[in-house]
């Protein structure tokens, strides 16, 4: 009896300071992914609606670039996605056999752009790529205003990006807003 009084005492202020404290403070609603997932697009307003070309169900890897070095991209075939863990804000990610990873998946920030590029690059810092979380919309990162953008790009394969809170006009046709949600493996 006592403690549990003593307990109403102690938590109340403290739970009342909580809910009251400024928006940025409260806590972000996150979920945990499933250990190990690969990560599949789905389109945010319809596989129409944004652009000509469907950008659903399509699976993220790195695109290679150069020797630990990759654009995030996207491929229709599973056989292609590369298996993704979370690691405290990091989204990393390997595949079968790899030996040199993890490997990081990164916004390239650049100012006043209106959407930047993402990579999956073995990172020369550990601290590279913080900044990730999961909730019910799939993965987030903490500094994205727009969420995530699919587009037929330089590769000639479908390429993740992330759109910025600027707004300059109209995205290019084959892009789509899409999220990014985890498939167990
Ligand atoms: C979009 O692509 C997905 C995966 O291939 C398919 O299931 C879906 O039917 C397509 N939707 C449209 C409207 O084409
Ligand atoms: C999917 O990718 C694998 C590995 O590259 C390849 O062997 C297979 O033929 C591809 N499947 C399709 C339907 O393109
Ligand atoms: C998780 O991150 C820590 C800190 O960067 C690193 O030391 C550790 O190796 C990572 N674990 C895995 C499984 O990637
Ligand atoms: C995003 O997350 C990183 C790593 O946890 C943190 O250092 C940074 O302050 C966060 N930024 C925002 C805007 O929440
Ligand atoms: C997930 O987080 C993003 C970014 O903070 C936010 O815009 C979105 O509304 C959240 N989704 C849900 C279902 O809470």
């Amino acid at each position: 009896m006592y403690l549990s009084t003593l307990l109403t005492a102690t938590l109340l202020p403290l739970f009342t300071s909580k809910t009251t404290a400024s928006p940025l403070l409260e806590k972000r609603q996150t979920i945990d992914p499933p250990a190990r997932y690969y990560l599949r697009t789905q389109t945010v307003n319809g596989p129409h609606e944004d652009t000509g070309t469907n950008k659903t169900d399509l699976w993220l890897y790195s695109h290679h670039t150069g020797a630990g070095l990759g654009d995030a991209g996207l491929s229709s075939n599973q056989s292609w996605a590369w298996e993704g863990y979370l690691n405290g804000s990091q989204q990393l990610f390997t595949y079968e056999d790899n030996e040199v990873g993890p490997w990081p998946l990164a916004v390239g920030y650049g100012p006043y752009q209106q959407w930047n590029p993402v990579t999956i690059s073995i990172a020369a810092e550990s601290s590279t790529g913080q900044g990730f979380f999961f909730n019910s919309s799939g993965l987030q990162f903490n500094q994205s205003i727009g969420g995530w953008l699919a587009c037929d790009w330089w590769h000639g394969v479908p390429q993740l990006f992330q759109l910025n809170g600027y707004s300059y006009g109209p995205l290019p046709s084959s892009c789509s807003k899409v999220q990014l949600l985890p498939v167990a493996i």
